[in-house]
């Protein structure tokens, strides 16, 4: 098999999805539920839908999966295909400008197939709205012709299962939310979780790692495997240049202070964030955009990347007045600068 995605239609065939070619097997992401790692309670309701939806012969429901970047949205999108044995269909809310793109795009699956929508809440309301009766009905109003003549004609659809991907619910329409069958958040994964996300890697990888610099690069890899496999690569090029066939425990530490990046995960972006918070804005609370203006970081990201780890942390409130830099957050900085 020569390559894995079709690149110009961005289909995944099931049996793509379940092939062992090498460019599988140097991809880093889980291809069923047995691969995936973490996320258990997830895991299992999904397990239920799919399996439930399979004795009756039906596809499932749509699926809407919502949490912080990171975290594998896409990749269970694939898995949920996998496990289902349909084609999937990659796009994302941005993509589909038009009322037609969606129209083109549905038309074209296969019934049972499953059409991804990664950043569901960019799609422009137009194009939202044509997905109302796409999900529901599974048919779309076209209108033909123009002015008095003009006139409505449904165009039917293949019954397609629609997943949806958001870091931003509250931004979603509460008609749009209303038409997912299912809704499943994506919580942060715990440390043995990304651990052994990073033991599989690199397996895949090909590299070796001493446990103990596994469990320092998970504990600094922000509960998010993304990051996780990440980091990984950048350890493997230090093991790769030094020759060394194992990644021990000096070099992610080398690593990671090369990068800038501490004991739990943080970037200089992130400690900046609170640095200013506490020392201009005498820790809070104070709103986004100030925080945004005096740190010059884009509203949304500090929002979808870096709050929402902050908050995990336990580093950083949000309260209706405004951000709050807690007692916690303090307490790592100082200890942060007493070791630079
Ligand atoms: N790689 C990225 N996410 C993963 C997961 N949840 N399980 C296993 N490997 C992964």
């Amino acid at each position: 098999m020569a390559i894995l995605r079709n690149q110009e239609e961005n289909v995944l065939q099931p049996e793509q999805q379940n092939g062992d070619s090498k460019e599988f097997e140097n991809n880093l992401r889980p291809r069923n539920f047995e691969e995936y790692i973490g996320q258990s309670e997830l895991k299992s309701n999904l397990k239920v839908l799919i399996e439930a939806a399979k004795q009756r012969d039906e596809n499932i429901d749509h699926v809407l999966l919502y949490g912080p970047p990171g975290l594998g949205k896409t990749t269970l999108a694939n898995v949920i295909a996998t496990e289902c044995g349909v084609n999937l269909r990659v796009t994302s809310g941005p993509a589909l400008e038009k009322q037609g793109d969606v129209a083109s795009i549905i038309s074209n699956l296969q019934a049972g197939d499953i059409l991804f929508i990664d950043e569901i809440h960019r799609l422009k309301p137009s194009v939202e709205e044509i997905l109302y009766t796409a999900m529901e009905d599974f048919g779309i109003d076209i209108i033909i012709g123009k002015g008095p003549s003009a006139r409505s004609m449904r165009l039917k659809l293949p019954k397609f299962t629609l997943i949806g991907a958001t870091t931003k619910m509250s931004m979603l329409s509460s008609p749009l939310r209303d038409r997912f069958g299912a809704l499943f958040k994506l919580d942060f994964y715990n440390n043995e979780d990304i651990q052994s996300i990073i033991s599989r890697s690199a397996k895949i990888l090909d590299t070796n790692v001493e446990e103990l610099a596994a469990k320092k690069l998970a504990l600094s890899s922000r509960k998010t495997p993304r990051i996780a496999n990440r980091l990984l690569k950048r350890v493997r090029d230090y093991a790769q240049i030094e020759n060394s066939g194992i990644i021990n425990l000096e070099m992610v530490n080398r690593c990671l202070e090369n990068l800038g990046i501490d004991d739990l995960g943080l970037d200089k972006y992130d400690r900046n964030i609170i640095e200013i918070i506490q020392n201009n804005f005498n820790g809070g609370p104070v709103g986004l955009s100030t925080i945004s203006a005096a740190t010059s970081e884009d509203l949304n990201t500090i929002e979808d990347v870096y709050e929402p780890y902050l908050i995990q942390l336990g580093f950083l409130e949000r309260t209706a007045r405004g951000r709050i830099v807690t007692e916690k957050a303090r307490t790592h900085l100082k200890k942060i600068t007493k070791l630079s």
